[in-house]
């Protein structure tokens, strides 16, 4: 329900995110240009947003795209259109900056997975071993961490450390477990997941591979393992676009977040794009949580510059060195 602004800012705790009433005919994409200007705002934006948030973003990218793209903006204001961890992660690089996120709200069911304290105490049962977190973790399991890896480089990161390394990989035990294969490593998995990409479901897609045989099926790694053994191609989000915009086959099954789709069907207008089912009644799977951001919540987050992600200073440090770490040896790495 729609209210006037004090009342929003009163309520804007409990609902993660400010609803004050908007004008009908107000030109959102107009009026979010204009502010964007007035305030020296850059809106960063996942994949994984509505057409209409993508469509307004400065910049649109896979999680590692958006880290670096945060610690390098001169912007006064970063708009996350993303989840939480994605805005806290821009926050962490830029204490000086104000980080707005259209709703607080936006959670991920694979950081929800990893309770700082009872991570903590796993990683003391295992004090010979280092931690390499996803970046899909909270600011907690940053600071817990050595290294943090995005889909992008987690395989090239693991690489790069001696064979002999023991390693913890949290939180996503399907990404992890891809690298294990991919890298014939024996790192120590999380038991995590996300709600999302753990839900394709095996027997559809196999259905869908048998209608179309000259299509290719492209898996985003936190599919479970199955997922991937059938898989033409595994990559993060970006890597998903550019392998569908160089490959030569014009039909791809994709299994990720559907608002990805978005990006694939407008730089490639004449390839055909169908979205991965999930093993539950609907025919595409969308994530709650980056779902939850709206054009109209991102107008008023960028008006009244609310809701703000805030942090203390101390986990803020100690989250930066391990983000810090992915960014150097991203740098080192060519990516
Ligand atoms: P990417 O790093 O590929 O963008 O993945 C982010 C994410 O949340 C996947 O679910
Ligand atoms: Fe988290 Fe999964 Fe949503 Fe990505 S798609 S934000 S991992 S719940």
């Amino acid at each position: 329900m729609a209210v006037n602004f004090d009342e929003a800012v009163v309520h804007l705790e409990k609902r993660g995110f400010l609803d004050v009433s908007i004008d009908p005919t107000l030109d959102l994409f107009a009026e979010i240009e204009r502010l964007k200007k007035e305030k020296n705002a850059v809106i960063l934006a996942h994949y994984y947003q509505e057409a209409d948030i993508q469509d307004i973003a400065d910049y649109i990218g896979d999680s590692l795209g958006l880290a670096q793209e945060a610690e390098k903006t001169d912007a006064d204001i970063i708009v996350f259109a993303g989840v939480h961890f994605m805005a806290e992660t821009a926050k962490i690089l830029n204490p000086e900056k104000k980080v707005l996120l259209p709703d607080l709200k936006a959670g991920c069911s694979l950081s929800d997975s990893c309770p700082p304290s009872v991570f903590k105490k796993f990683k003391e049962e295992h004090p010979d071993h280092i931690v390499i977190s996803y970046i899909n973790c909270s600011a907690g399991i940053k600071a817990l961490s050595d290294i943090i890896c995005t889909s992008s480089n987690a395989k090239l990161i693991v690489d790069s450390l001696p064979k002999d390394q023991k390693i913890i990989f949290a939180p996503d035990k399907n990404l992890g477990g891809y690298i294990n294969k991919k890298s014939g490593r024996d790192m120590l998995l999380w038991n995590g997941t996300c709600m999302v990409h753990e839900i394709f479901s095996l027997e559809k897609i196999t259905k869908l591979k048998i209608r179309h045989p000259e299509a290719k099926l492209i898996a985003h790694p936190e599919c479970e393992e199955a997922v991937l053994k059938i898989a033409d191609f595994v990559g993060s989000t970006t890597q998903l676009l550019k392998y569908t915009q160089t490959s030569d086959v014009n039909t791809f099954i994709v299994a990720t977040e559907t608002g990805i789709l978005h990006q694939m069907q407008q730089s490639s207008p004449g390839k055909t794009f169908i979205a991965a089912p999930p093993d539950n009644a609907c025919a595409c799977n969308d994530c709650p949580h980056m779902k939850l951001n709206t054009l109209e919540k991102l107008y008023l987050c960028l008006k009244y510059e609310l809701p703000e992600i805030t942090m203390e200073e101390g986990l803020r440090i100690a989250a930066k060195k391990p983000i810090d770490r992915m960014l150097q040896m991203s740098k080192e790495l060519g990516l």
